[in-house]
């Protein structure tokens, strides 16, 4: 396939392809993995989950990845990192690159509140140095109660009375300083070096807390086996239940970071003769590995053995049992203090590099689209992606406790990734042709995809994700947007959560149709084979 490359700003490329296979797994290895997924096991079936997890996987999870993954490398060569430039190569209509305003939107919003979550990890690991949530004299459920109101302290700047106002928003800033600096150094001199030493220490982290855990004597309550036991257990009922699919869908969705954006900007920095089928692949199956073996024998046995089974309920959400439950198992540890102080920061402080991996992912489509379609300074960029995000994210801290954040992620972390995957498969299926696109993807390949993946991305996927959105405009779409069953005091702020969102992708489909207007060379048609003979596959 010979194309002509717009090279109006020189673009960079990954260093090593360890470094790539790095990057991509900071950015898919994430809360997701050690957080958001054992609580959806555990909610959805436990071990018959998997059953549905690995089938929206391999029908949703590799495909998406792949198609991802080509889009970008595909944008790339135009010069396009973000989803405007690259959906308007793909499909010559005007509508196209404002469509694309989702994938610069969508991951800024994210953005700014993972880095929130983030900051309170942060804190955390810090508070486990200095003892700060430990009360040894507690028994195990009247800890919890004083760590939750330690956490709710520090998550609502208006309580002041554990902690004061600032100091959730001190981590908070530093997490966004951090995230600054690291992208204004590039992908390369940033992101690169930040994946090649939080990835791997992330693992040699989590691998240590996995055999303490399992190494863990059983308690009066519970013991690790009765924890493995109770995600793992199957119940055959659930897999009659659609909410259990969506469920199961909508965590492989989150965990590999598709529908979001972030893989395209940063599949874009290959170039056309870099493999994509076979890294893309590892890069999957090593979130796989985080999420499944990591994932799954962490929090829940540990939570198990000091709670029980039957207390778990009380330390179930997300942040009760990532938080709260592993903070009061930390100061449960047999043995001096100092170990449980350890091991505390050992796992909130692999959280948060889990969550800066991916949130510096979360930030590279606003700095590429500005550096690329603006020709601004990657500094500057950095230093206005940091401070709106900053910006933003005080709106979550603010609001916390109206709803505001739930509202967000519900949107853009959820809802908003079915919708991208959506837009982008029928692009590809209507516009670019799915048998150039399996031509395009082979461009480099080191791994030659089985053609049941051909007929899986052109039939299976396409017709999974818009089963997705029908059934939920058929069941949830009313109910979703009418907020049945929210809070009476919580409307107002979800309202208003709602709006900035509808404000800031308005603000994005201006930015974009400006900079359209202000660089037509940049963006003129140039020639594409639309066909190509049967037979993909081959290079
Ligand atoms: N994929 C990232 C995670 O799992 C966003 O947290």
């Amino acid at each position: 396939m010979s194309v002509e490359t717009t090279d109006r700003h020189a673009r960079e490329y990954w260093g090593t392809r360890v470094g790539l296979i790095l990057a991509m797994a900071g950015n898919a290895v994430g809360l997701g993995n050690f957080l958001r997924f054992p609580v959806q096991a555990a909610q959805n079936g436990g071990g018959t989950f998997m059953i549905p997890y690995f089938i929206a996987f391999v029908l949703l999870g590799i495909p998406l990845m792949w198609m991802e993954w080509g889009i970008g490398r595909y944008g790339g060569r135009f010069g396009h990192g973000t989803l405007p430039g690259m959906f308007d190569r793909m499909w010559r209509n005007r509508a196209a690159k404002y469509i694309g305003v989702i994938g610069i939107i969508m991951p800024l919003v994210v953005l700014t509140y993972y880095t929130v979550i983030i900051g309170w990890l942060l804190a955390f690991a810090v508070f486990s140095l200095t003892g700060g949530y430990f009360f040894p004299d507690l028994t195990v459920a009247a800890a919890a109660t004083e760590v939750s109101a330690y956490l709710s302290s520090l998550q609502d700047i208006r309580d002041t009375s554990l902690h004061g106002g600032w100091v959730g928003f001190a981590f908070y800033a530093i997490t966004i300083a951090l995230i600054t600096w690291v992208v204004s150094r590039g992908i390369r001199g940033g992101i690169e070096k930040l994946a090649l030493f939080a990835v791997p220490t992330l693992f040699v982290m989590a691998i240590f807390l996995m055999i303490r855990v399992l190494t863990l004597p059983a308690t009066e309550l519970g013991s690790p086996v009765e924890g493995l036991a109770f995600i793992w257990t199957p119940e055959w009922a659930a897999l009659g239940d659609p909410t259990v699919w969506l469920a199961a869908a909508g965590q492989v969705f989150f965990t590999l970071s598709l529908g979001i954006g972030t893989l395209h900007t940063y599949a874009s920095f290959l170039s056309k003769e870099d493999d994509i089928t076979l890294t893309g692949l590892a890069t999957a199956s090593t979130n796989e590995f985080a999420e499944v073996v990591l994932g799954g024998t962490i929090a829940i046995p540990a939570a198990v053995t000091f709670f029980g089974v039957a207390g778990l309920a009380t330390v179930a959400g997300t942040f009760d049992l990532g938080i709260v439950a592993m903070a009061v198992v930390f100061q449960s540890l047999p043995g001096p203090e100092i170990w449980g102080r350890l091991a505390g920061f050992t796992w909130f402080f692999l959280l948060f590099l889990a969550g800066i991996t991916s949130s510096v992912a979360l930030a590279s489509p606003a700095m590429a689209f500005m550096q690329e379609e603006f020709g601004f300074r990657r500094t500057n960029v950095a230093l206005g992606v940091g401070g709106l995000a900053l910006f933003l994210g005080l709106l979550n801290v603010v609001w916390y406790e109206g709803g505001f954040l739930d509202e967000w992620d519900y949107w853009a972390g959820t809802f908003g990734l079915v919708v991208l995957a959506f837009i982008e498969i029928w692009i590809i299926r209507l516009a670019f042709g799915a048998d150039a696109f399996w031509k395009e993807l082979h461009s480099g390949a080191d791994l030659l995809i089985s053609r049941f993946f051909l007929f899986v991305m052109k039939w299976v996927t396409p017709l999974f994700v818009t089963g997705i959105l029908v059934w939920w405009g058929w069941e949830q779409a009313i109910p979703t947007l009418l907020m049945d069953g929210v809070a009476p005091e919580e409307i107002g702020t979800r309202w208003f959560a709602r709006l900035t969102l509808v404000a800031l992708l308005l603000a994005g489909i201006v930015l974009i149709r400006t900079a359209w207007r202000r660089n037509p060379e940049q963006h003129a048609p140039v020639d594409r084979p639309r066909t190509v003979r049967a037979g993909g596959g081959d290079r």
